[in-house]
């Protein structure tokens, strides 16, 4: 008997050939973790099936593989139903440096904390007229206040000195403007941390040349969406970041890459984006020994360089480079 039980979303892509390894590997290193997984996750008459989401409510933590898109059923995409049903409000994506990944930059260390329900992502699109075409930005106090929140007492806990509120407030003067001020309102019960506003073209662009000014950036949906990937860009890409959608009762931690169905079934595919939000998945558990033993193993692969697959330079298939980290576990 395991003393802790965790959900495990396998997906419908690169999840299918990679989450048993994976939960093979974690035991290898020593994890105390039972999987309970979940193959059907999107309902019928429902976005989620109930007991997908009891699971993950009963288990409170979750490790999930990426989804396909189901444009054809008019859903949203199963990862953004399961943040919304489960009320995993916040995103947090870490964007750091890892030891044997080439990259542009060294010895970045960022945090973007994405609103997870809102903006955009409110999937509230229609047609007005033929070849008229709106989709609706939500962007509500209540929601804006609770990321903040969270945002703020995530950098205290973490030791993080500045915060920045990533937003386009000159254009979307309600929406945008409304998500700045709560902002900037609940900057002020944190004098210890230093916060300014951004707009986000030049947070791009500063991300760009300037990425270490940088600590904590909070932003809107599909800012978050779009700047944690190009932050993603900046420390190596898909090998080196990981993130979780937290609410009040779970975490959920993601593959947030890895959409390749062309690999499926090919032992092919970098195995990596899914191993990494599951060591991190450990140390939330509180057993950072296996978790650690985890991360100092890939690093190890990764320096070496003989053992990796092709999307990182090498000629390894997946299976031989899960055996060579699996091989380095000291
Ligand atoms: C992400 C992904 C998702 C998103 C997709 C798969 C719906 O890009 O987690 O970053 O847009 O949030
Ligand atoms: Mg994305």
């Amino acid at each position: 008997m395991k003393s802790r039980t965790v959900t495990l979303l396998p997906g419908d892509l690169i999840g299918r050939d990679l989450a048993g390894p994976i939960t093979e590997l974690c035991a290898a290193a020593g994890a105390d973790v039972g999987w309970e997984w979940i193959e059907d996750v999107v309902g019928d008459d429902e976005p989620i099936r109930p007991a997908c989401l009891e699971s993950i409510r009963r288990n409170g933590v979750a490790l999930k593989a990426p989804f396909r898109a189901r444009p054809e059923l008019g859903r949203q995409s199963p990862s953004v139903d399961l943040r919304k049903s489960l009320g995993l409000y916040a995103g947090v994506r870490h964007l750091r440096n890892q030891p044997g990944i080439k990259s542009r930059y060294q010895d970045i260390d960022l945090v973007i904390i994405r609103e997870n329900t809102e903006d955009v992502y409110a999937g509230l699109e229609h047609e007005v007229h033929p070849g008229v075409v709106e989709s609706i930005k939500v962007v509500t106090r209540a929601a804006s206040e609770r990321i903040f929140r969270f945002a703020f007492r995530y950098a205290r806990a973490h030791g993080r000195r500045r915060l920045a509120i990533v937003h386009k407030a000159n254009i979307m003067k309600q929406s945008d403007g409304l998500f700045l001020r709560v902002g900037t309102e609940i900057a002020q019960d944190y004098p210890d941390i230093e916060t300014r506003g951004i707009i986000v073209d030049n947070t791009c662009m500063q991300l760009v040349q300037r990425p270490h000014q940088f600590d904590v950036l909070v932003c809107g949906n599909l800012y978050g969406d779009i700047v944690s990937d190009l932050g993603a860009g900046l420390v190596g890409g898909i090998s080196a970041v990981w993130g979780v959608d937290r609410g009040e009762d779970c975490a959920l931690f993601e593959a947030i890459h890895g959409r390749v169905p062309e690999l499926l079934g090919t032992d092919k595919a970098n195995p990596l984006p899914l191993l990494r939000p599951a060591i991190e998945l450990l140390k939330h558990l509180g057993q950072h020994e296996p978790a650690n033993r985890l991360d100092r193993a890939v690093a190890a692969v990764l320096t070496e360089g003989k053992h990796m697959t092709a999307d990182l330079g090498g000629t390894a298939k997946t299976s031989e480079m899960l055996a060579a980290i699996q091989g380095a576990l000291a």
